[in-house]
């Protein structure tokens, strides 16, 4: 069975545009293949709390070098870094935050990134270890347009992406959802029905 990991990380509950999306893709995935699903939610999981002097310093050492308070320490992000890897899809739900990404999504993005995990380090530069995956990340904008020279969202979830080794990602741009929010969110929910999984 594949494993699908839905990534959350609006404030936003009940009116999310981007969870309300995810909900759509998520229901479509597990309509046509056979998942098991597990879900994260970068915000309500307030993962900020989980980044110190200890864990940070324990991401560059090996297990058998750190400190009992940096083992501890730095569990949680073994844990979210694992469930990362060992994942076979992924479903982002991203909106735009100033222009870039939300801090707790990014937050979630220093947690799993991490060397030995998702990514080592060669004679050449850092490879990605994630190998065979496929990524939907998920694009909601209030007013700015998606592919312009503001849009730091597409790019970065791009080169993080790809850091890693996860180079077949699909995007569901849904900007400009100020503008006439109803026909935005029908003509993205058409566009995820429309997807060839
Ligand atoms: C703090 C904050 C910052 C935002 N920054 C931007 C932005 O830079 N550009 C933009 O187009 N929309 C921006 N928006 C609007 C959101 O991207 C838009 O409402 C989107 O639908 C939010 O996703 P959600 O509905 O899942 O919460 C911002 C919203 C908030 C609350």
């Amino acid at each position: 069975m594949k494993k699908l990991l839905r990534i959350d990380s609006s404030p936003r509950k009940e009116s999310s545009i981007s969870r309300q999306l995810a909900d759509v893709l998520q229901t479509k995935l597990e309509s046509e293949a056979t998942y098991s699903t597990t879900y994260r939610d970068t915000y309500y999981d307030q993962l900020i709390k989980l980044g110190n002097e200890d864990s940070v310093t324990a991401y560059f050492l090996p297990e058998d070098q750190q400190s009992v308070s940096q083992k501890e320490a730095v569990s949680a992000s073994n844990i979210l870094a694992t469930e990362f890897a060992n994942a076979d899809t992924y479903l982002f739900a991203v909106p735009m935050y100033n222009f870039s990404v939300s801090a707790g999504l990014k937050t979630y993005i220093d947690l799993i990134s991490r060397v030995g995990i998702s990514f080592k380090y060669t004679e050449n530069g850092p490879q990605g270890l994630l190998k065979d995956k496929k990524a939907y990340v998920i694009i909601t904008t209030g007013g700015t347009k998606l592919g312009t020279g503001v849009d730091y969202v597409t790019g970065y979830m791009t080169t993080f992406l790809n850091f890693l080794g996860i180079t077949n990602i699909e995007y569901i741009n849904s900007d400009l959802i100020m503008t006439d929010t109803e026909k935005i969110l029908d003509s993205a929910k058409t566009q995820i029905k429309k997807l060839s999984i």
